[in-house]
């Protein structure tokens, strides 16, 4: 089937040249990218291949293959309900892939023991979509958690760590300490889960669209914490986003997710540049395009207003 691939690349923030617009067929469009090995002197990381992952009949990741070096942030885009979560799921081994593997140091996350991976997460902090407090426990404790039950670490000095990690994201820890989640803003709940993700000096941070819904400046914030983890501290991160410019801002390399495989892997340049319909109509938000291409052709239900 051929697919229409019309995005207004004049819309385009992030391209340089004007790219012509052409009709790609489905094979085209839903390619993965082939592997490329890692820049000269990055050391691979996290090794994917072949990942798949259907729930019930819905194939959601179709062959996930990729390579995430050692003190790279990486990023990926795609569409919402493309499957960025679940794939992100598979690297801390929350979820076990139906078929394919994660690699990560040399340790098969899917043959791993219960020891091997709580070992293995202790390196990880995890930025969740949803901030994923526990209601019950104040802000000292939600972010204290990872140093109290993992680590026991004395009172003090979790209290003391718990407020350099909320000064980081901008968070003031006098007033909010002994708060509860709920009596926090959802910008406020995201930077406490942000706070407690970076708490442990993980190596290793997995960012689940870390500022949605924050405001411009938090949002910069975040992007320089990210920026100045890799940098001061070697830090290896993932980041969900579907904010263009702090995808541009971060990303040593960027990914994009579309029907279950990465259609495009590469630096910033290389995906301005790239001509994929998709990841254009991801960088311009065109509503025409293959994203929405099955919405706009499906058949509408009896009755519906043309
Ligand atoms: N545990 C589950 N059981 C059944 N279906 C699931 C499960 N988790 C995810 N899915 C389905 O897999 C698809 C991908 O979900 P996922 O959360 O990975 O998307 P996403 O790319 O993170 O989207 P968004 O940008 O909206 O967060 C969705 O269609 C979702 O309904
Ligand atoms: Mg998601």
């Amino acid at each position: 089937m051929m697919r229409r691939a019309a995005t207004n690349p004049g819309t385009d923030r992030h391209t340089g040249p004007v790219q012509q617009v052409e009709d790609w067929p489905a094979e085209r469009l839903e390619a993965g990218s082939p592997l490329v090995p890692p820049p000269p002197g990055k050391q691979v990381l996290m090794q994917v291949r072949a990942l798949t992952k259907a729930f019930g009949p819905r194939r959601i990741l179709r062959g996930i293959d990729v390579d995430i070096c050692a003190g790279e942030t990486f990023v990926i885009l795609g569409g919402s309900g493309s499957g960025k979560t679940t794939l992100i799921k598979h690297l801390m081994a929350m979820l076990t892939p139906d078929s394919g593997s994660v690699v990560v140091d040399g340790l098969d996350l899917a043959k791993a023991t219960p020891e091997q991976l709580v070992e293995y997460r202790k390196k990880m902090g995890v930025v969740f979509q949803n901030a994923a407090l526990l209601n019950s426990l104040t802000v000292l404790e939600n972010v204290g958690l990872p140093l109290t039950e993992v680590e026991q670490r004395p009172a003090d000095e979790v209290r003391a760590r718990v407020v350099e990690a909320l000064r980081q994201v901008f968070l003031p820890a006098d007033e909010i300490l002994d708060l509860k989640p709920a009596s926090l803003s959802g910008g406020m709940r995201k930077r406490v889960g942000i706070a407690r993700a970076i708490i442990q000096k993980p190596s290793i941070i997995l960012y689940d669209e870390p500022t949605t819904g924050l405001d411009p400046v938090t949002v910069n914030g975040v992007n320089e914490l990210t920026l100045q983890l890799q940098q001061k501290l070697g830090v290896t991160s993932i980041v969900i986003t579907h904010d263009l410019d702090a995808a541009f801002m971060i990303a040593d390399r960027i990914a994009v997710l579309y029907k279950g495989r990465f259609i495009a892997v590469g630096d910033k340049r290389a995906i301005g540049d790239n001509p994929h319909p998709v990841l254009r109509q991801l960088l311009t938000g065109s509503t025409t395009g293959p994203l929405t291409e099955d919405f706009l052709t499906a058949k509408k239900p009896e009755g519906a207003p043309s």
